[in-house]
């Protein structure tokens, strides 16, 4: 793992932002896996302006999002459908048929999950984009779930819930379900950039990089990916030394 810390969330932005730039530059036809949540937030608005500045297109780029709810509609604000369209995706010239997103259709649910793993087995990822989950998720690998795990529907962990609580009205409004990129899909990627900030990611910062390797911490399976670079604040960093 390679571990790099900024001073703060702005640079933890800006250095995730000129790591994706240089990727696509050198290859524009990058597979690229895309996570939500607060974490990549700085990242995409960086990747927005160096669009608009013309550094970057994203034109021959192909996106697959890691994850998505299931019980709310594509269309509601907080489906990760939405978040990735009005955060990053409608802001820039990726190709609409070059977006994929885990489809949350409950009427396909028998086969919904082995479709999208079919694609992942279509097209190696070049780089994978992560966040953290206190728990240690990633992507929605919540802990326990086995290594060998491909795409899958996952019953969020109650943690999950009451951490992502905040982007909904109350916390009974937050899905029970959703569906997943496996840990194996994840560890397929060529790369892995993941990206986290602020006090509250510290604990599970120290658990990923310095806790023993343990499907009870999903995150600390990365320590074994053979180029996974890590992008902290201070913050998130403070339990490291
Ligand atoms: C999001 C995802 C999750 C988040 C994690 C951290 O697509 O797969 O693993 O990356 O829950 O979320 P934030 O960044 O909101 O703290």
């Amino acid at each position: 793992m390679k571990v790099i810390i900024c001073k703060n969330y702005e640079e933890v932005a800006k250095k995730a932002a000129s790591l994706v730039i240089k990727e696509i530059k050198s290859n524009p036809h990058l597979n690229i896996g895309l996570a939500t949540g607060s974490s990549p937030l700085g990242l995409y608005k960086n990747l927005i302006e160096a669009y608009q500045n013309h550094e970057v297109s994203f034109n021959d780029v192909t996106s697959y999002n890691l994850d998505e709810y299931i019980g709310i509609d594509r269309s509601h604000p907080q489906s990760y459908y939405s978040f990735m369209f009005e955060n990053l995706f409608k802001h820039i010239d990726i190709k609409p048929e070059n977006i994929h997103l885990p489809n949350n259709d409950l009427a396909q649910i028998d086969h919904i999950a082995d479709d999208y793993n079919q694609i992942l087995h279509e097209h190696i990822l070049d780089l994978q984009i992560l966040g953290i989950g206190s728990n240690g998720h990633i992507g929605f690998n919540e802990p326990g779930t086995p290594l060998e795990s491909e795409t899958f529907i996952v019953t969020l962990d109650e943690q999950t819930r009451k951490d992502n609580s905040r982007f909904f009205k109350n916390l009974d409004e937050v899905p029970k379900y959703a569906i997943t990129m496996g840990i194996k899909n994840i560890m397929y990627s060529k790369k892995i950039i993941l990206i986290a900030s602020g006090k509250e990611k510290a604990k599970a910062i120290h658990e990923m990089i310095k806790g023993k390797i343990t499907t009870k911490f999903p995150a600390s399976i990365l320590q074994l990916h053979p180029d996974c670079t890590i992008i902290l604040d201070m913050e998130s960093a403070s339990h490291l030394s």
